[in-house]
């Protein structure tokens, strides 16, 4: 393993016997964790190659069990995020592509640090359970064209243990690191095709579109090498997705959003990715005829029908869902005011997903209990104007004293300019 590491330390390309060697030994606990630290430590710094990072991704996704979801038919397309904030596009994008007729499988994970967790949102469902076996999630596939479920403990080990190692040796944000981490997870899943929401700026592992760009490639590459497709959308993560933080908030917005009465930039994103789904899926021939038949599906009620199907599905209480005032919720809420006039010029997203973790939607360490109603409603996002003293959020949590903590991440999130910001594209490229 020294060996190892000083040649990659000195910049040479490992071979496919060397990297097995490595990431073998590690899941079988033969090397230890000082040692792997030090060669993340030296990839970080001298990088993979594409032959390298493909190869990675093919020991890690081989380093468990495998899905098979042929006896599914039709093209099954998985989308995957990078992560951000406010990010609910799953919630809306599998019901809506599921509606149209693309099988969904989606393996999801919870939230960690500043963002949050498809499963966590889930969770704030009243009796929803995201535990299934293999069978009960291709059961649920075949019946209801839709399944979302949890990362099981056999799914792609190498990278469960090596993404707890990166988070605390300063290695995440790695572009083959994270190509073979993604992408391992995916390819073990079993879909097709696969669609990337790959988010750029303050609240996102990528903070320039060139670095974005990079990446994309480096997946779009690990896909072709293994017969799948892969579209990497970029978008921004410099402002929040949506207004609502935090996960019973950011269902009652997906709701919403699958009626057709969702913020703008969410069902902006989620058409776009929802049409390259619905393309990779065969169901339609050209994005443009693509988001008609999901405008379609939201207006008819088809997709917010394919929702409560999924949560009835997996035992939740679709009561709830009809009635969203019966979603969890806090004993106090508090509104953010502003404290000039004039135009909100920045909404950093990193320091508003710190402030609904204090707020106690996220967790501060890994077995941190969550608040499932606790969040941040943003009531004026980049290019509002604003009067002094009027209210730019509403803050919500069973602990008062949370909100002191959460106002200090308040203040450095919210910019107010004199002059009105140039507005941002939320979808800045797209590489297929
Ligand atoms: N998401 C992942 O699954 N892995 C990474 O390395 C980064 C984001």
């Amino acid at each position: 393993m020294v060996e190892l590491i000083l040649k990659k330390r000195n910049g040479l390309e490992l071979s496919k016997d060397e990297l097995t060697s490595i990431i073998d030994g590690f899941v079988s606990g033969e090397i230890p964790d000082y040692q792997i630290s030090a060669f993340l430590m030296a990839v970080f710094f001298e990088g993979m190659n594409s032959t390298e990072t493909a190869i990675l991704t093919d020991i890690m996704m081989r380093s468990g069990e495998l899905i098979d979801l042929s006896e599914i038919k039709g093209v099954k397309v998985d989308k995957h995020s990078t992560g951000g904030v406010g990010d609910k596009t799953t919630l809306v994008l599998a019901p809506l592509v599921a509606a149209a007729g693309v099988p969904v499988a989606k393996m999801s994970g919870r939230g960690l640090g500043h963002t949050g967790g498809t499963l966590d949102k889930m969770e704030s469902i009243k009796g929803l359970s995201v535990d299934m076996t293999r069978e009960e999630f291709i059961d649920n596939i075949k019946e209801h064209n839709i399944a979302v479920c949890g990362q099981n403990a056999d799914l792609v080990p190498a990278d469960k243990k090596l993404y707890a190692l990166r988070d605390v040796t300063g290695t995440v944000d790695n572009i083959s690191l994270i190509a073979s981490s993604i992408m391992s997870k995916k390819l073990a899943c079993g879909a097709d095709a696969i669609v990337i929401d790959l988010k750029v700026g303050h609240g996102a592992f990528m903070k320039t579109v060139k670095d974005a760009e990079q990446l994309a490639k480096m997946m779009i590459g690990i896909g072709s090498k293994m017969n799948r497709k892969v579209v990497a959308v970029i978008t921004s993560m410099s402002e929040p997705l949506g207004c609502a933080i935090g996960n019973a908030l950011e269902v009652k917005e997906a709701i919403e959003t699958l009626k057709g009465n969702g913020p703008e930039d969410l069902t902006a994103l989620c058409l776009e990715l929802g049409s390259h789904m619905l393309v990779l899926g065969e169901v339609a021939k050209t994005q443009s005829e693509a988001v008609e038949i999901l405008k379609k599906l939201i207006a008819s009620g088809a997709a917010f029908n394919k929702f409560k199907e999924l949560v009835k599905a997996q035992g939740g209480d679709i009561n709830v869902i009809d009635k969203t005032d019966l979603f969890p919720n806090t004993k106090y809420s508090e509104a953010y005011k502003s404290k000039s006039d004039g135009y909100v010029s920045d909404l950093n997203a990193l320091d508003i997903g710190l402030a609904s973790v204090k707020l106690g939607a996220g967790r501060e360490t890994k077995t941190s209990e969550i608040d499932y109603g606790a969040g941040i409603v943003l009531k004026k996002k980049i290019g509002d104007y604003v009067n002094k003293n009027e209210t730019l959020a509403i803050l919500h949590s069973n602990d008062q004293l949370n909100f002191a903590k959460a106002n200090k991440f308040m203040d450095l999130a919210y910019k107010i300019s004199k002059e009105k910001p140039l507005q941002k594209p939320l979808i800045l490229k797209t590489i297929s």
